[in-house]
């Protein structure tokens, strides 16, 4: 999770056993070798340390990242293929997130060692329109589709969107993933860098409070890939400028800079370049100064089952436990 996930994150969640990512999207080269050799550092040697990319902006860091030869890449949002190949060229371990059936047959093709299934409870970007609970199985299938006819092993398939505790995990399991992907409730933790009051408004709230949009991309700085819309919790900002837009199929459709939608209609961006410009200012000075009733505060809807700030480490093995705990719940309930 880029902003999120640094050396300490990604170093705790390997220490709990799982796949720490360092969210490196908006990482210089010297930077992403600095904190990939602390994550490391930190990790102890325990679970693993991987380096989270994205293909419409990454090409260029995509050599470093490799010469790293971290456990995993992670490649999401744009057209992956070119640098899956460079990663499964260099052994390295290939994780590719997908919003649609469709992208998960073709990650497999690339050879991906992974999919993750990311539904539209997801926080962050992502495009899915469909929930992590039909999503994840029909993935599953499809991948299984394609083992039968090949007879190579299934794709393991990772779930991601809103899950936030260990009953999730369990019915992640249940849904035909190998495990899960979690994302927000990582987000409040001790070793997030995201701003101790910010991490403060992920306790306080649910997800009545979260909704998707692309307001925030619309006003750059960097163009996302078309269909491209981000879940973040709702503040002054998006309440007064989008109210009318969130939710809306159609805001897909229209972006800035060239268009902006009113009342569900393009409009041309000259039209109202003054609006623009209003929004824009405000958007920029409440992200310098990390105003959450301003900025993007990338959130999914599990959001309303954090309720603590705790080290990572100590939540990501509560939440494996309990998923232990409510598989064994859900045999005894079969046996009894
Ligand atoms: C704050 C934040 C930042 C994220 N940054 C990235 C990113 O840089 N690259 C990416 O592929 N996904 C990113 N994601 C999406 C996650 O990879 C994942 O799909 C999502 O967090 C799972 O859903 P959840 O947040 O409900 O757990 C981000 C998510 C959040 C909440």
């Amino acid at each position: 999770m880029a902003g999120v996930s640094g050396p300490a994150l990604a170093a705790a969640v390997a220490r709990a056993g799982g796949l720490g990512l360092l969210g490196a999207a908006r990482y210089t080269e010297a930077q992403l070798r600095k904190e990939f050799g602390d994550a490391q550092q930190l990790a102890k040697g325990k679970g693993a340390v991987g380096i989270g990319l994205m293909a419409f902006t990454n090409t260029q860091l995509l050599a470093t990242a490799i010469d790293l030869n971290p456990h995993t890449i992670w490649l999401s949002f744009g057209d992956v293929a070119p640098m899956a190949a460079q990663v499964k060229a260099a052994g390295i371990k290939l994780m590719i997130q997908v919003q649609s059936v469709e992208q998960a047959v073709r990650a497999v093709s690339l050879g991906a060692d992974a999919i993750v299934a990311q539904g539209t409870e997801s926080g962050g970007h992502g495009a899915s329109p469909t929930g992590t609970f039909c999503f994840v199985p029909e993935v599953v299938d499809a991948v299984a589709g394609i083992a039968a006819e090949t007879g190579a092993p299934p794709v393991p398939v990772l779930a991601a969107g809103g899950v936030a505790d260990g009953r999730q995990v369990a019915a992640a399991l249940a849904l035909g993933a190998s495990g899960a992907v979690l994302g927000t409730v990582l987000v409040a933790t001790e070793e997030s860098m995201f701003p101790a009051a910010w991490k403060e408004r992920y306790v306080a709230s649910s997800a009545d409070d979260t909704a998707r949009t692309v307001l925030f991309d619309a006003l750059g700085p960097i163009e996302w890939p078309r269909g491209i819309d981000g879940r973040a919790l709702r503040n002054r900002f998006t309440d007064a400028n989008q109210e009318q837009l969130l939710g809306k199929a159609s805001v897909h459709r229209c972006t800035f800079p060239d268009y902006i939608l009113e009342n569900s209609y393009c409009v041309k961006k000259q039209e109202r370049a003054d609006e623009r410009e209003r929004m824009q200012a405000e958007l920029d000075s409440g992200r310098a100064e990390a105003d959450p009733e301003v900025a993007p505060l990338w959130c999914g809807a599990g959001v309303g089952l954090i309720h603590s700030i705790p080290p990572a480490e100590t939540l990501v093995r509560g939440i494996v436990a309990d998923a232990a705990a409510t598989v064994a719940k859900l045999h005894s309930l079969v046996e009894s």
